[in-house]
């Protein structure tokens, strides 16, 4: 065997070979041992080896070896990738030197597809399940994710499965799959445009992609739209006849796209009415609720094996932030018939498969597409921002940097940087010789340190500031258009509970410190209107569950929950204290926190934390076991659906995550459920509160907020309308047995919404 370059490798120690017959028709490629290998001198015989077994083939022999022999104490990717360079020639010689040549090789994990596709720069998580060609064997290589990615949570394992199971598939002589050809036309002069239009216009079925010189609809510009009404061909309307499609998007065709919602934006400021009929992305999400693997490349490759075609437009698009404005017409062109033609090879797979489950067919019909339309909305109000407050917040939060800061000067005695960690680091162990586990000063560092500790107290406050001002200040600073608004992004396939995620600015988060929401407020002559679900999450869990205790609370008028646990845990004459702490165990059960966590808030032992828990769960014996049996289906394999069609997966179970994958089980259905209904209000409010010139300019999970005219007449009706909506979703989608309230505050900012009777 050829040496690796030891010398120049970080690495070193003993060195563990490969297992398996020499030869198979299929590899399979690590990164490096663990300690089990080293202990038992064979690549995967660990924790990863196990979700590597449970994938092997079983009836044709393989080969595993990994891409770097010796083990790694820390894993820097740095390292890793300097280590994979340097034991690259040993690979390549041990994989040229098998018995026979191998059908085809499969990389598991960065250093693995590095190593063997001699491309350090790609990432694991964008090339996965794609045929990479290679002479080492007949088909070449297919990278997948690490089986320890998976461990940690990473990833899908379906998706995982699905990859090996191509790559077995190859190994037993199947073909791989043709990527697929599409011819395409691009009408040149004006006549031509029209006559394309009259030709497809009223067809049942179009599929549409634009491209555009940058993500931004409202600065930046549309450069062409693709449009394909029969399998494998593609007509491209180029930026100069953008204006002339209108009568395209008047006849009676429907639209299918990859993430609509991005595409109409786009097209609707050009004046055409675009609209999402149908969507591959919120298709793919329904099929796998993973986020992460929904982009139009990866489901391609995915499903019809469609090679990677970025390179063709990688030339011209030097930095990240190149616009595709630089990208030449022609080859811009040739990119987009098959942007637009794998939008509907994959249309016609997943449309079928969604189809044939009836949950999946509910959450795409009547949730998923409907509530495009509704974010699109959303997004295109924005919310306005007051930047007054915005300053006084800067010269106010910086004001604060600076006291914590000076507190970690004095607590050291000089002048330190408590953005350094090196510093930081220094003073916390060095200095004042603090013991924790090893040197960081991470979140999780931190908390490991005594924390009453002056310093630590210090910096906790300085981080929290210094977060304070760059996201919710300067950063929402730099997010605003010049109509003074911030025009977020809300995505429908962002979370595993189907509850929405929003970035650019995230609006979702926003601390409830008043003077950070007071920077949202109502234009002149208008007013904000915050409704929101009276603990939503709450009164899902008793309905789905049946408790009767609970139930009976919410349908009794003069009972309160939070009254009725505090007489629980603390008996009949608690004081305001007590029901603080009931009132934190209610919200804490349906978010899953534990005993110590409680523990921590309230300043008392574990012991009295898991008290209340136990005494909550006695009070209310059928939401517990309506709990434990959410908690019970991660080890059961089985599936969670709730009655909008959301399903939760489990995927990979091992005594690693199952902990987390049973709190996330527990959670699920009533967190899901109560963000559904909020979603779904929204949805059937909007057209509504349109005509009384009402707009909706943030969804916060149990929450809209609206700006209303500021007539009282306005308000009274909107008010009406959206609380009443907001009981109706559940009885209409048949949860009963609890009624659901919806409160209204209102006022001209966001932080200072008050109630009004
Ligand atoms: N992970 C690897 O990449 N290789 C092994 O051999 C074991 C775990």
């Amino acid at each position: 065997m050829l040496d690796p370059d030891c010398e120049n490798c970080p690495l070193g120690g003993v060195r563990v070979g490969a297992r398996g017959e020499t030869q198979a028709p299929i590899v399979f490629v690590g990164e490096s041992p663990g300690l089990q290998e080293i202990k038992l001198r064979k690549p995967f015989m660990g924790q990863s080896g196990k979700v590597l077994n449970s994938v092997l083939p079983n009836d044709i022999p393989y080969y595993i070896t990994n891409a770097v022999q010796c083990f790694p104490k820390a894993k820097d990717p740095a390292k890793m990738a300097k280590a994979a360079k340097c034991c690259n020639s040993r690979l390549e010689h041990e994989l040229r030197n098998l018995e026979t040549k191998p059908k085809i090789i499969v990389a598991m994990g960065n250093p693995a597809m590095w190593s063997l596709t001699g491309n350090y720069a790609l990432k694991i998580t964008q090339e996965r399940g794609k045929l990479f060609p290679s002479d080492l064997s007949e088909h070449g290589i297919i990278p997948v994710l690490h089986p320890a990615a998976l461990l940690r949570g990473m990833g899908s394992y379906r998706k995982f499965v699905k990859d090996i199971e191509y790559a077995n598939d190859l190994a037993r002589g199947e073909s791989p799959r043709i990527p697929p050809k599409y011819t395409y036309e691009v009408p040149e002069t004006l006549s031509d445009v029209n006559a394309a239009i009259h030709k497809i216009k009223d067809l049942p079925l179009l599929i549409g992609d634009i491209e555009t010189g940058g993500l931004n609809n409202r600065t930046d510009p549309l450069l062409c739209l693709g449009v394909t009404w029969k399998p494998k061909h593609v007509i491209i309307f180029s930026e100069e006849f953008i204006q002339d499609l209108k009568p395209l998007f008047q006849g009676s065709a429907k639209w299918v796209w990859h993430n609509g919602k991005f595409d109409i934006a786009f097209l609707r400021r050009e004046g055409l009415n675009a609209k999402v009929d149908e969507d591959t992305m919120l298709l793919s999400y329904c099929l796998d609720e993973n986020p992460g693997l929904h982009d139009l490349e990866q489901v391609s490759s995915d499903l019809l094996g469609a090679p990677d075609y970025k390179y063709m437009v990688k030339p011209y698009l030097p930095k990240k932030t190149t616009s595709y404005t630089n990208i030449p017409k022609d080859v811009l062109h040739d990119y987009a018939h098959l942007d637009c033609g794998n939008t509907e090879g994959i249309f016609q797979i997943m449309r079928n498969q969604v189809k044939r489950d009836p949950s999946l067919e509910l959450l795409y019909t009547k949730t998923l597409i409907p509530a495009s339309e509704l974010l699109y909305h959303v997004e295109h109000n924005g919310f306005l921002v007051d930047q007054e407050q915005l300053k006084k917040n800067d010269i106010r939060l910086e004001k604060q940097i600076e006291e914590e800061a000076s507190k970690l000067n004095e607590i050291a005695g000089y002048s330190i940087n408590a953005n350094s960690p090196i510093q930081m680091s220094k003073l916390l162990y060095d200095d004042l010789g603090l013991k924790g586990r090893g040197r960081s000063t991470n979140k999780k560092s931190l908390e490991k340190l005594p924390q009453n500790h002056p310093a630590i107290i210090a910096l906790k406050a300085f981080r929290k500031v210094a977060k304070a001002r760059s996201t919710y200040v300067t950063g929402l600073a730099k997010r605003l258009f010049d109509d003074g608004r911030v025009h977020p992004t809300f995505l429908l396939h962002g979370t595993k509970t189907g509850r929405l995620a929003c970035r650019g600015p995230n609006l979702q988060n926003i601390p409830r410190d008043a003077e950070l929401r007071n920077q949202f407020i109502a234009p002149k002559g208008y007013i904000l209107i915050e409704v929101d679900l009276n603990q939503a999450e709450l009164r899902c869990l008793a309905a789905l569950s049946g408790d009767e205790a609970m139930c009976e609370i919410y349908n009794s008028d003069g009972m309160s929950l939070h009254d009725e646990v505090a007489t629980a845990l603390f008996g009949p004459n608690w004081d305001s204290e007590q029901k603080m702490r009931a009132k934190a165990v209610n919200f804490g059960i349906v978010y899953g926190r534990e005993a110590y966590s409680l523990a921590e808030e309230f300043n008392t032992s574990t012991s009295e934390g898991q008290r209340m828990i136990n005494s909550w769960f006695a009070r209310f014996p059928k939401a517990h076991q309506f709990i434990q049996i959410c908690r019970q289906a991660p080890m059961k394999n089985q599936t969670l659906v709730t009655l909008f069609g959301r399903k939760k997966r489990f995927g990979l179970v091992t005594k690693h995550n199952l902990k987390d994958l049973q709190n996330e089980a527990a959670n699920f259905p009533h967190q899901s459920i109560a963000s559904d209904i909020t979603l779904h209000a929204a949805i059937r409010v909007r057209p509504k509160l349109t005509k009384m010139d009402t707009r909706i300019v943030n969804l916060v999970h149990d929450s809209i907020v609206m700006e209303v005219p500021n007539n009282p007449e306005t308000i009274n009706n909107v008010k009406h309308l959206v609380i009443k909506t907001m009981r109706q979703v559940p009885i209409d989608w048949g949860i009963t047995r609890v009624p659901f309230i919806a409160d209204a505050k209102e006022g001209t900012r966001w932080g200072s919404l008050k109630k009004v009777a």
